[in-house]
């Protein structure tokens, strides 16, 4: 059983995305547990403050330090985290490989940054890795850890079953899906290919393939080149 501790100052815009779907049936079957956390409750200072002006001035606030790190501590005395992942623009760009190796382990520790983000030494001290979703700037960093905790829960051993199955997948192995079609065969005119309904598999996966190829070429080239 996986387990992901979310520390944040907004617990209430991530409850939503854990809650349906997918990952709420990873949560179901025991094969996942999302634990939300509100810094505020770990802060020592009055009116459950968490963040002050930044040191040499400018605009912004950055996250204090103090109940960052007692959030960290408490948490972790209920078992050491694999790792402790500061959500960040600044961080790693998040990638399917990366959701492969994360999926693999028992308990993460997510922090998600708010206004100009965390005071630097709690990232000297705690954090283990640093992970942006995209070069754009998001309010917080609540919407990306949704988007790694989605990413990563779908693909614990049991979490999909064979419909759903991940090996299939755009970027498992560094191609995009082929396109895909259901009922009616034929739609105001539009047919689908001959091919998906000839019922021989080998035909059926050959032309998948090609449709992969063609497509990751057309729209993404890059991937072609990446290394898996
Ligand atoms: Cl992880 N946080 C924020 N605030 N913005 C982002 C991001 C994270 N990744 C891309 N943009």
């Amino acid at each position: 059983m996986m387990h992901i501790d979310v520390i944040t100052v907004l617990p209430e815009l991530l409850e939503s995305p854990f809650s349906h779907s997918i990952l709420k049936r990873a949560q179901q079957k025991g094969l996942l547990e999302v634990t939300l956390h509100n810094l505020r409750d770990y802060t020592p200072y009055k009116h459950g403050q968490v963040d002050d002006y930044q040191f040499g001035g400018g605009a912004g606030m950055v996250m204090m330090p103090e109940p960052l790190a007692r959030a960290i501590e408490s948490l972790s005395e209920k078992g050491a985290y694999e790792e402790i992942i500061y959500l960040t623009p600044d961080g790693e760009r998040f990638h399917q490989k990366l959701a492969n190796q994360l999926s693999l382990k028992q308990r993460l520790l997510l922090i998600c940054g708010h206004y100009k983000g965390i005071d630097e030494r709690i990232r000297e001290q705690f954090i283990t890795r640093e992970i942006s979703i995209g070069d754009y700037v998001l309010s917080g960093g609540e919407l990306a850890a949704a988007v790694v905790v989605d990413a990563i829960g779908r693909l614990i051993p049991g979490v999909l079953n064979d419909e759903t199955s991940a090996l299939f997948d755009s970027f498992q192995d560094n191609l995009l899906a082929p396109p895909v079609y259901t009922r009616p065969a034929d739609f105001r005119g539009r047919e689908v290919p001959p091919e998906l309904l000839c019922g021989d598999p080998k035909v059926i996966d050959a032309w998948r393939l090609e449709k992969a190829l063609e497509r990751t070429r057309a729209k993404r080239p890059d991937l072609l080149d990446d290394e898996l």
